[in-house]
C-alpha cells in the first residue's frame, strides 16, 4: 500500500516521548502484568471519562463478550443482530449457546425491538444487542421486554465508546456492557477491551474471572479465563485518552464535510445524527441504491479500492451468511430482510482523526463524479 492510499481508518497514536518515559516507569517498577500501577489508573479514568461506575479492563473486546455471559450464566437461546461484527455470535458460540437472528431497523441498523418478542421461546435466557457504528440501542424498549420475559441484556458495546443519550453513558443500558478498544476503534489500547458493570460485586467477580478465577493466592473461585490488560497497553490507554476528545472532534469535522457534499447525490443515503446524542463518529456508512445511483454498491467499492480510497463493506456479508450460522432457521433470509438489504448496500466511508482536507475531497470525488 503507498502511502496516498487512504484507509478506512488509522489508528489513534500517542505521543512516542510521553509513552517512552511510561515504559521507562514500568522497566524500572518490573510490573508488567497482572492489576499493576497503569492498569489501574486507566480502569479510574475510564470509569469518570466514559460516566460508568464500575469497569473491568480486557486484553480485546471478545473475551468481555465471552465473560460476561458466563457471568451471567446465559445458556439456552440468546436473541442477538445478524448486523455486526462476527465476534458478537461467535461470543455465543463458544459459550455453547444457540443465537437467534432478529431483523434490524432501517433507520439505525440495530436490533429491531418490535421484532423481538416474536423470537422469544421458552429457552431464550438474554438478548445480546449492538449499538452498531457507535449508534444507540432502543434501550427502554429492549429494557422492558427484558423485564417482561425475565431476560438478561449484555450489550455489546464495542462501537460506543463515549457516546451518550441525553447526557447519560449509553454503556449503563442492561447488566454488562462491552467494549473493544482495538486499533481501528476511536479509543484504542492496540488490542484492548473492557466490561461495564452496575455493582462492585459484579466487578469483584469479573476480576476473578478475567484471571482465571483466582480469587487470592490459593483460591480458585470458577473457572475463569486470562484476559488481563498488560502495563504497556494501560499505560498507551492512558495516553490515548487524554487526546480521544480531539479526535472525536476531528471525526465530526469529517461528517460534516461527507454530509453537506453526499446530501444531493441522488441514490446515496446515509444517516444524520440522533437528537439527544453525543456520537463518537466511528463510522460513516453510506448506503447506495444502485437503481437510483446507476451503479452498484460492489462496482463503487472497486472503483473506490483502484482509485487507492479503501472503504469496507462493514458489516457484509452479514454473520447470518457464514457457514457456521446459515443453516440456523433464524438465519434464514427472509427472516432479516432489512439486515440483507443494508448488509448489500453498504460502504464505511474512510473516517479517522487525520484525514485531511485533500483526502476527504478524493473520496468524495469517486462518489460524486463517477
Ligand atoms: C461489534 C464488535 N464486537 C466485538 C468486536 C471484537 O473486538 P476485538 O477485536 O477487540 O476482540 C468488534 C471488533 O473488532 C466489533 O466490531
Amino acid at each position: 500500500m503507498d502511502n496516498k492510499t487512504i484507509t478506512v481508518t488509522s489508528p489513534l497514536l500517542p505521543n512516542l516521548d510521553e509513552f517512552h518515559s511510561m515504559l521507562k516507569e514500568i522497566w524500572d517498577s518490573k510490573w508488567i502484568t497482572n492489576n499493576g500501577s497503569f492498569h489501574r489508573q486507566l480502569e479510574k479514568a475510564l470509569a469518570e471519562y466514559l460516566k460508568v461506575p464500575y469497569i473491568s479492563l480486557f486484553t480485546n473486546g471478545t473475551l468481555p463478550l465471552i465473560t460476561a455471559l458466563q457471568a451471567l450464566r446465559i445458556s439456552g437461546e440468546v436473541i442477538t443482530t445478524p448486523y455486526s461484527f462476527v465476534a458478537t455470535t461467535h461470543a455465543l458460540w463458544w459459550n455453547g449457546i444457540k443465537p437467534v437472528f432478529v431483523d434490524i431497523e432501517r433507520e439505525t441498523g440495530n436490533i429491531d425491538p418490535a421484532k423481538i418478542e416474536a423470537a422469544i421461546t421458552p429457552k431464550t435466557t438474554a438478548i445480546m444487542p449492538v449499538h452498531v457504528y457507535g449508534k444507540p440501542c432502543k434501550v427502554k424498549e429492549i429494557q422492558d421486554i427484558a423485564d417482561k420475559y425475565g431476560l438478561k441484556v449484555i450489550y455489546d458495546a464495542a462501537h460506543a465508546f463515549g457516546v451518550e443519550v441525553n447526557g447519560e453513558s449509553i454503556l449503563n443500558a442492561g447488566d454488562m456492557s462491552t467494549l473493544s478498544f482495538h486499533a481501528t476503534k476511536v479509543y484504542n489500547t492496540i488490542e484492548g477491551g473492557a466490561m461495564v458493570m452496575h455493582d462492585e460485586k459484579t466487578k469483584k467477580r469479573i476480576d476473578y474471572l478475567k484471571n482465571f478465577g483466582f480469587a487470592g493466592e490459593t483460591e480458585v473461585v470458577a473457572p475463569g479465563i486470562n484476559s488481563k490488560m498488560d502495563e504497556m497497553r494501560s499505560a498507551y490507554g492512558l495516553l490515548n485518552l487524554k487526546q480521544v476528545d480531539a479526535a472525536i472532534e476531528a471525526r465530526h469535522q469529517v461528517a460534516i464535510r461527507y454530509r453537506e457534499a453526499l446530501k444531493d447525490v441522488e441514490g446515496v443515503d446515509f444517516w444524520d445524527d440522533m437528537p439527544g446524542v453525543k456520537h463518537n463518529y466511528s463510522y460513516f456508512p453510506i448506503f447506495i441504491n444502485a437503481e437510483k445511483y446507476g451503479e452498484t454498491r460492489d462496482s463503487l467499492y472497486f472503483r473506490m479500492k483502484s482509485d487507492g480510497v479503501l472503504g469496507r463493506r462493514y458489516f457484509y456479508p452479514l454473520i447470518s451468511t457464514f457457514s457456521t450460522y446459515r443453516g440456523l432457521p433464524s438465519a434464514a433470509p427472509e427472516n432479516l430482510p432489512v439486515a440483507t438489504k443494508i448488509a448489500n448496500e453498504v460502504i464505511c466511508l474512510p473516517m479517522h482523526h487525520a484525514l485531511s482536507d485533500e483526502d476527504i475531497n478524493k473520496v468524495l470525488n469517486c462518489i460524486i463524479k463517477k
